[in-house]
């Protein structure tokens, strides 16, 4: 019988970072998670993972760029274990299960940040490994490996723009913007945020003024985005989504250094500051990559200058990108796969 690791070609996979323009929690749900509706798009700053045929008898994996915490919590070693047992499953044989995985990690998306990077790690691993097997699974059988994996991951199966309902599980596709594609400013301060945490502080009753302002934002937003909206009308509405984030409140309960920090950047960029996620990553937008590129070099010169509190131990990480522009789900997930001869 001829060595499996032959029927293997190595594969590349680009994992977007994730933005939540607004994130409104719809309330408690009784599995302990909550319910969301959220408007998510995906960004371009990316991590890169390659999967080759690997000598031993086991997964390996080797991270390089940002140190993304040890590797065995990394969720992409997860996720290939969980889609070798959904395939094989699917389809046992006498060839035996697909063969192990030598898994490069290249870190660019800034860790435990609101920005989904591990999630999108292990979307981009279940569509990595099954690429290098050359197997196949149903769209219902990805999810379910998916959410198994943790709530943000199926918003990364889908790729573009989306609402995103119940725990994560529900993904409803959006146009993506019309026109130039808006430039993002991300800067997350070097401090720990743990998500549980913060969903629970809200769930302690840490909550924005103003019950379902987020809620009444984030519909608002999604009906505009199925209407077809441009990038510059999103960058005209950055106060509005800069508020539209149900979380803020709590994670600024937890890391209080935090308001400081983020009322210094205001007054340094004179622009409303947004929260993507959990946070701590703090978001600005920007009508292109060269209005918010330049706004980093500014942040740069403030932090070296001593005009922006340093939090932490590190200086923050400071990523100038862009939302990703698109067709949408499977054309753009697609555009992120690159085969290696
Ligand atoms: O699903 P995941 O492991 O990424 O979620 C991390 C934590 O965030 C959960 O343990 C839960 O405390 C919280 N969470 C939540 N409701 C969601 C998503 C996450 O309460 N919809």
């Amino acid at each position: 019988m001829s060595d499996p690791t032959n029927r293997l070609a190595p594969v590349v996979r680009l994992a977007q970072a994730k933005l939540n323009l607004t994130l409104a929690i719809v309330g408690p749900r009784p599995d302990g998670y909550h319910a969301l509706h959220s408007v998510v798009v995906p960004l371009g700053l990316t991590d890169r993972l390659s999967f080759a045929p690997a000598p031993g008898g086991r997964d390996t994996l080797h991270v390089g760029g940002r140190d993304a915490g040890p590797i065995a919590e990394n969720l992409v070693l997860r996720a290939i274990a969980a889609t070798r047992r959904a395939v094989g499953a699917r389809s046992p044989g006498p060839a035996g299960p697909p063969p192990p995985l030598a898994v490069r990690l290249e870190k660019r998306i800034p860790v435990a940040a609101g920005l989904g990077g591990g999630s999108s790690d292990a979307a981009a691993a279940i569509d990595g490994a099954l690429e290098a097997w050359g197997a196949e699974l149903e769209p219902a059988e990805r999810l379910a490996l998916a959410i198994g994996l943790g709530s943000d991951v199926p918003f990364f199966l889908a790729g573009g723009p989306a609402l995103i309902e119940g725990r994560g599980e529900r993904v409803t596709s959006l146009a993506p913007l019309r026109g130039e594609p808006p430039g993002v400013l991300l800067v997350t301060p070097a401090v720990a945020v743990r998500t549980p945490d913060v969903f629970a502080a809200w769930a302690s009753g840490i909550r924005p003024p103003g019950a379902c302002a987020a809620r009444a934002s984030s519909e608002h937003l999604a009906a505009e985005l199925r209407a077809g909206l441009s990038g510059t009308d999103l960058v005209r509405r950055s106060a509005v989504l800069a508020a539209a984030n149900d979380l803020l409140s709590a994670t600024l309960a937890l890391v209080p250094e935090l308001v400081a920090f983020r009322r210094a950047l205001a007054r340094l960029l004179g622009r409303p500051i947004g929260q993507s996620g959990s946070g701590p990553t703090c978001l600005v937008l920007y009508p292109s990559l060269v209005e918010a590129a330049a706004a980093a070099d500014l942040v740069r010169e403030a932090l070296g200058a001593g005009r922006l509190p340093r939090l932490g131990m590190d200086d923050p990480a400071i990523e100038p990108t862009t939302i990703a522009a698109g067709p949408g789900a499977k054309a753009a997930s697609d555009s992120t796969m690159i085969r290696e001869e």
